[in-house]
């Protein structure tokens, strides 16, 4: 790909860095699922790590925090600056870069033990791209974390609706309609930049592809906070989390 992507963050940046502040969907349940899928890889200290779409870099400095060698990339610039003006006291100071994930031209082959890539896949147009990305620095028996919005929740004209009894159910959209679309009754992140939908079997087939194999899945709980705020996620999971680990095939 040689086209430069959109950078649709930097017109949001301000807003999206106040949003994970205080997103209970990010910061009570999504981060934290990401951070232990991670932790269960072992010790993170001194481990090369790759906060792939890293936004301001909440989970970088997250990792950096214990002891993890961290490079965050993304192509925000906006965000990057945040993220850089936000250093970190840790054993190993992060290296912010400016890339695109479908290509990472910066990221040198086999050079990371893990990446992570928190609900960012939805933003990148060619997932095939990026995850071939993800298997050529990681080193061999290297993992990866990602979340992204539940595929099966969120789709194409899915939108919230309200009972008659009053209960909030998640009315279903157009699963198979993959591509880029934007919610227009949605205040968060999708309706203001969209969403690249894909059926889980396009996500679990792409893994496979890229010789990234699913260890675990996670398909996290509401918080009781994100419930009062999103109640149908009673009944729904907001996100879906994989570790997946790097294979000689694909
Ligand atoms: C929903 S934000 C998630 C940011 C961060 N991972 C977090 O947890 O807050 C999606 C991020 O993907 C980045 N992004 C979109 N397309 C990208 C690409 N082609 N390469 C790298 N980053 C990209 C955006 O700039 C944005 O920072």
């Amino acid at each position: 790909m040689n086209t430069t992507p959109e950078a649709s963050y930097d017109a949001i940046a301000e807003w999206y860095d106040n949003f994970v502040r205080t997103e209970p969907l990010l910061y009570e349940v999504v981060i934290p699922e990401t951070l232990r899928l991670v932790e269960e890889t072992g010790s993170l200290a001194d481990a090369d790590i790759c906060d792939l779409a890293c936004g301001q870099g909440v989970i970088a400095r997250a990792l950096a925090l214990r002891g993890a060698r961290v490079t965050g990339v993304d192509i925000s610039e906006k965000l990057l600056s945040l993220a850089r003006s936000r250093p970190v006291t840790a054993t190993h100071a992060i290296t912010w870069r400016y890339d695109d994930a479908q290509v990472g031209r910066t990221l040198a082959t086999a050079a990371f033990d893990g990446v992570v890539c928190n609900m960012a896949l939805m933003d990148i147009p060619d997932l095939n791209a990026t995850l071939r990305t993800v298997a050529r620095v990681l080193r061999p028996d290297g993992w990866f974390v990602v979340s992204i919005n539940h595929p099966c929740v969120h789709m194409p004209y899915s939108t919230w609706m309200q009972r008659l009894d009053g209960t909030t159910i998640r009315g279903s959209g157009d699963y198979f309609a993959e591509g880029y679309w934007k919610p227009l009754d949605a205040p968060g992140v999708r309706g203001r930049v969209g969403t690249h939908h894909r059926t889980l079997s396009t996500y679990l087939n792409a893994l496979c592809d890229a010789g990234l194999v699913v260890r675990r899945t996670v398909e996290p709980l509401a918080s009781e906070f994100l419930l009062e705020r999103m109640p149908g996620y009673r009944s729904l999971p907001p996100a879906l989390l994989m570790r997946c680990e790097k294979t000689g095939e694909g």
